[in-house]
């Protein structure tokens, strides 16, 4: 075993793995792009109060799992464990025009007990749309991120959608549900036994069985909502109707961090394991801006985690997301000039080339070309050197250029950039 491995519930992701995560980005960048959002991209790691005051005090994702660190200058800092509070915070930092539509990618820190889907550095794509409380932005970005499933090839998800009620209606319900909840302490989780009081909705999106049974019993949320609630949450779903989503209400979908107001949303992979088969989720959270020190504007957004979603596409067993790979690999055995000069040819053709080093042998190199998974290879030696000529031999079936496996052809020196350019097109 090597002297050092990477940090418990962290992965390395190398080629071929890391080709379905570019593509996962790339086709979420479209997505975003084609609904008007702009890349932000801020720091990894932010003043901790960011989150503290943020995220919210009495979330685990702050007390029990951030990464919280002090700098030199004895600053308290803390790895980012979500992306919403800092994008937030560069939105009142910089005060762009509203409605301000950002997307970002980035890797989020949270101190976790590592299982299969579930890790101390994960990675989310997400939107934020800061600047309106208008219900049909909510379906918006949750029509983005159902098109971004769809154009990835998952199949198998399911959205759950509530509100949880604004400034008016939620201080209410949450009076009603301590009330209730203190009357039935004893009955809760060993956890929420002693910590109900500090935010009594925790329990809502408790898994344990104590708490699910309490549950059971307790003032529901959708019957607390107040006028302006209700109409933003039936506009909320009606656009989701208009636009063909598919979605069930869970009157507990309350979310693990505590900024959220009005919507709340999950889209869950039933592909996975339920415990970690979130594969992303969002929501409103009309009070953040002003939390963070901005003006009273209202924001909602989603994150989505894109291992959550790999692993949702091998259990659904999506293929393509590995892209095309290596179109050709040249095999030179005339000591090295034919291989650097064609393999710069063929990339600045548009054609995906590689080769070997290290004047290797025939045999070596075409072992090598082979491995590497090109369609074509580009064979050059002395014979071929003296005509002119390399020979082109197809790699696979699906090599492209009208053939198949194991044909040969001998193309002029130069013609074949050319030539396997149109091929593999
Ligand atoms: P979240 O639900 O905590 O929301 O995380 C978003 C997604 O990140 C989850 O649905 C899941 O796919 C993935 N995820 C979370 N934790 C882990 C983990 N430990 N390992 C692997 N994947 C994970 C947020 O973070 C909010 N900022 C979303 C949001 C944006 N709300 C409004 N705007």
């Amino acid at each position: 075993m090597s002297a050092f491995q990477a940090p418990t519930g962290t992965r390395d992701v190398l080629a071929p793995e890391s080709a379905q995560f570019a593509t996962l980005v790339a086709r979420f960048s479209r997505a975003a792009r084609l609904a008007g959002y702009g890349l932000v991209v801020s720091p990894m790691f932010e003043d901790a109060g960011v989150f503290r005051r943020g995220v919210g005090e009495a979330s685990e994702v702050v007390t029990k799992e951030m990464y919280v660190f002090e700098d030199r200058s004895g600053r308290s800092l803390a790895l980012r464990p979500e992306g919403t509070a800092s994008v937030v915070r560069a939105f009142v930092q910089h005060r762009p025009p509203v409605p301000w539509k950002a997307w970002y990618v980035t890797p989020a820190f949270r101190y976790e007990r590592p299982q299969a889907g579930r890790y101390r550095q994960h990675h989310q794509l997400g939107v934020e749309a800061i600047g309106t409380e208008d219900p049909d932005l909510d379906v918006e970005v949750v029509a983005l991120l159902a098109g971004f499933y769809e154009a990835v090839g998952l199949t198998r998800v399911e959205l759950t959608v509530n509100s949880m009620g604004d400034s008016t209606c939620m201080p209410g319900y949450r009076a009603s549900l301590a009330a209730y909840l203190e009357a039935h302490e004893i009955e809760l989780c060993d956890e929420h036994r002693a910590t109900w009081s500090r935010n009594p909705l925790r329990v809502l999106d408790c898994k344990r069985p104590a708490c699910v049974a309490v549950r059971a019993g307790a003032p529901r949320l959708s019957d607390a909502l107040c006028g302006p609630c209700t109409e933003h949450f039936a506009r909320f779903v009606a656009g989701l109707d208009a636009l063909g989503i598919a979605w069930r209400r869970d009157d507990a979908l309350v979310r693990g961090l505590d900024y959220y107001t009005r919507t709340t949303f999950e889209f869950s992979s039933l592909a996975l394991d339920a415990a970690q088969n979130a594969v992303g989720g969002g929501g409103r959270y009309d009070g953040l801006v002003e939390r963070l020190g901005g003006p009273a504007v209202p924001g909602v957004g989603f994150g989505s985690g894109i291992e959550r979603v790999l692993l949702a596409c091998a259990a659904e067993r999506v293929a393509g997301l590995e892209g095309p790979g290596l179109d050709v690999f040249v095999v030179d055995v005339t000591g090295g000039d034919a291989a650097r000069d064609l393999t710069s040819e063929l990339r600045r053709a548009g054609v995906a080339a590689d080769r070997a080093f290290d004047g290797r042998s025939l045999k070596s190199q075409l072992k090598q070309a082979d491995r590497s998974g090109a369609r074509l290879a580009c064979i050059v030696g002395p014979d071929e050197e003296a005509s002119g000529v390399v020979t082109v031999r197809w790699m696979r079936e699906d090599a492209g250029g009208g053939d198949s496996h194991g044909r040969q052809e001998r193309v002029e020196r130069a013609q074949v950039a050319a030539a396997i350019a149109g091929w593999t097109r």
